[in-house]
């Protein structure tokens, strides 16, 4: 009998139970599998934090927001060097009875994955992000529960600028790729969309804030993030460095609501979302794409096809190596910011 253990790691994201039950509903059903829950994603596999992952636990999960194993922005490797932290790891797994390991995580989470695959490791992979930008996968669960937040936020926050006659500016997530700030930006019809991959100036983004205003509109702009603008060398953050030493961002609406209010005249206000776009029930969207790649992992385990990772194509659920995930941002195409711009200004 194969005993799997499941991680989750890095930021968490709606969806990440529905894959855990569906991989040991899955697995324990029509493979005979068992399952160990591994706590706090990658710590949890270095300190040998480990629970029983049985049906029972995975009862009503589908619909459950965050995951019930905990995550951490923890790398496998630590200060032990890779090396020893590979061997570290295995010797872990083998007390613990393990045989493969179902990883889901985003870019910096299946880059370790890998790692540990090439030194044989037996690891399938589930890509997980509410950004979007991971490179072979089409979707990712999570984030279209973000971008229905973000939209159900922003329409509330335009009945409120238009009772002001306000500028509204609406901060989502998005630190190197703009797709939710695209998605909800178009679904509310935002007079900007500012996204990391597309530079615009302030003059521009007061004009496009200018023009609604004088149809007798309440401007809205949408803004990730990581949005730099031309007059700016790199993304707004205020708030220190992540565990991997990343600026933390956050705060962008903030510097250039008092900015557009000052060249514009406009009173404006900025909303940031912040973790509300992370948090709660995933999207019917995102559970029925979490429980297809679940049962997708499980499935690639009995097949013994390590160092692949599930991912969505098209309407399909595929396996591809590990190092495809990896190296490269699903970044939003030139093309695809063009589609939007007709609703600008
Ligand atoms: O990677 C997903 C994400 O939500 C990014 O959009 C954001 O920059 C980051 O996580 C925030 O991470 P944390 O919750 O660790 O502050």
């Amino acid at each position: 009998m194969t005993r799997i253990g499941i991680l989750t790691s890095g930021g968490d994201c709606p969806g990440l139970n529905a894959v855990i039950r569906a991989c040991v509903l899955r697995g324990s059903r029509d493979h005979g599998q068992e399952f160990v829950g591994i706590l706090d994603g990658w710590r949890g596999l270095v300190e040998a934090d480990f629970i029983d992952l049985d049906w029972m636990s995975v009862r009503g999960l589908g619909k459950l927001g965050g995951t019930i194993l905990g995550t951490s922005r923890t790398s496998p490797f630590g200060e032990r060097g890779e090396a020893g932290g590979v061997a570290h790891i295995k010797a872990n797994l083998r007390s613990a009875g393990v045989d493969a390991l179902i990883v889901i995580g985003g870019e910096g989470t299946l880059a370790a994955a890998q790692i540990l695959s090439s030194h044989g490791v037996q690891i399938v992979g589930v890509p997980k992000t509410i950004d979007n930008d991971l490179s072979a996968t089409d979707y990712s669960f999570g984030f279209h529960t973000a971008v229905e937040i973000a939209t159900e936020a922003i329409d509330r926050l335009k009945t409120t600028g238009e009772s002001h006659h306000r500028c509204m500016i609406a901060e989502v997530m998005g630190r190197h790729s703009g797709w939710i700030a695209l998605h909800a930006g178009i679904a509310t019809s935002a007079h900007a969309i500012l996204i990391p991959e597309q530079k615009a100036s302030l003059d521009q983004i007061c004009d496009w804030v200018q023009q609604p205003f004088q149809r007798g509109r309440t401007p809205l702009v949408v803004v990730a993030e990581g949005f730099v603008s031309t007059e700016m060398t790199q993304p707004h953050s205020e708030r220190g460095l992540d565990a991997f030493n990343r600026p933390r961002l956050g705060g962008i609406g903030d510097q250039l609501a008092p900015i557009i209010e000052e060249r514009t005249g406009i009173e404006t206000r900025s909303t940031t979302l912040g973790h509300i776009q992370r948090g709660g029930a995933p999207s019917g969207a995102d559970r029925v794409l979490a429980t297809r790649l679940g049962r997708a992992a499980v499935d690639a385990v009995k097949d013994a096809d390590w160092g692949t990772m599930v991912a969505s194509r098209g309407t399909d659920i595929v396996r591809v190596g590990l190092e495809e995930s990896v190296g490269r941002l699903k970044t939003v195409p030139p093309e695809r910011y063009d589609e939007a711009s007709f609703l600008f200004g």
